[in-house]
């Protein structure tokens, strides 16, 4: 394992913080500039909600910190790496480190729910005595323990997006990106989805959640980075670190 891979996968090494974008610009097809200018720094263990208008470049910044999109200009460290100058084969070191939560669930129906959990384990490599405790253990969390034998289609939409998040946490991520989490389910669901991701975040992983649902960020008392035409336009509710 190289360096870089080491250092990302690595311990969260105290003094540093867990996201941070450098000026970054990016502009897709040399026309559209999503961010422009744009300065974000996330410290390790907060629950930071990303808000702003359709087209203002939420889904973009996520992107960019799960290096599925490359920036035009500036620089980008995750966990104390600069992740602009990393290699292809190093990549995969990089998303481990993350529980990526997606608005359409993307579960697999042929798999039942501890099947969907189980797989995220295979495709890392566990063996299957570790599974077999980790995956009921974070069923579990998530308050699925009964639903295991299920499949996805026969779940509420509330249901299904919890065993997103029990996929997602599996492998211990540092870190908890979701785009839009609950734009598919209903508003009474919702409230329960983001209060199951502040439960995880009291456990100290970091949180990332986009959103243009003001009414339940409101409800919740994390940082919120309000982003228009592509730059940070407020940042309030920041926690200071280690409070
Ligand atoms: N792959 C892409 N190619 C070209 N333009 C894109 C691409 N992805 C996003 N954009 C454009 O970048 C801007 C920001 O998009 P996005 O980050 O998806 O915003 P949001 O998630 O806030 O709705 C929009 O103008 C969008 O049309
Ligand atoms: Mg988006």
């Amino acid at each position: 394992m190289t360096k870089a891979a080491e250092l990302i996968i690595g311990e969260v090494a105290g003094n540093h913080s867990m996201i941070e974008l450098q000026n970054i610009t990016k502009i897709y097809d040399n026309t559209t500039v999503a961010l422009k200018d744009f300065n974000l720094t996330i410290d390790d263990g907060e629950f930071v909600f990303v808000v702003g208008a359709s087209g203002s470049g939420k889904s973009t910044l996520l992107k960019l910190i799960m290096k599925e999109e490359e920036p035009t200009g500036g620089k980008i460290i995750i966990n104390g790496t600069d992740i602009t100058a990393m290699k292809s084969s190093e990549i995969p070191y990089l998303r481990r480190t993350m529980g990526i939560v997606f608005q359409d669930f993307r579960l697999i129906d042929k798999m039942t729910v501890y099947e969907n959990v189980e797989f995220a384990m295979d495709i890392v490599g566990a063996g299957s005595k570790e599974k077999s405790k980790r995956v009921p253990y974070v069923l579990g969390l998530v308050g699925l323990s009964d639903k295991a034998r299920r499949r996805p289609s026969e779940l509420s939409g509330g249901e299904k997006q919890r065993v997103g998040m029990a996929r997602a946490l599996v492998n211990n991520p540092h870190m908890i990106i979701a785009d839009e989490p609950t734009g598919n389910i209903d508003p009474s669901m919702s409230y329960e989805i983001v209060e199951l991701l502040g439960e995880i975040n009291k456990c100290g992983t970091t949180i990332v959640m986009v959103t243009h649902d003001i009414e339940i960020v409101k409800k919740f008392p994390f940082r919120i980075v309000e982003i228009s035409d592509g730059r940070v336009k407020n940042d309030v509710g920041r926690r200071n670190k280690g409070v």
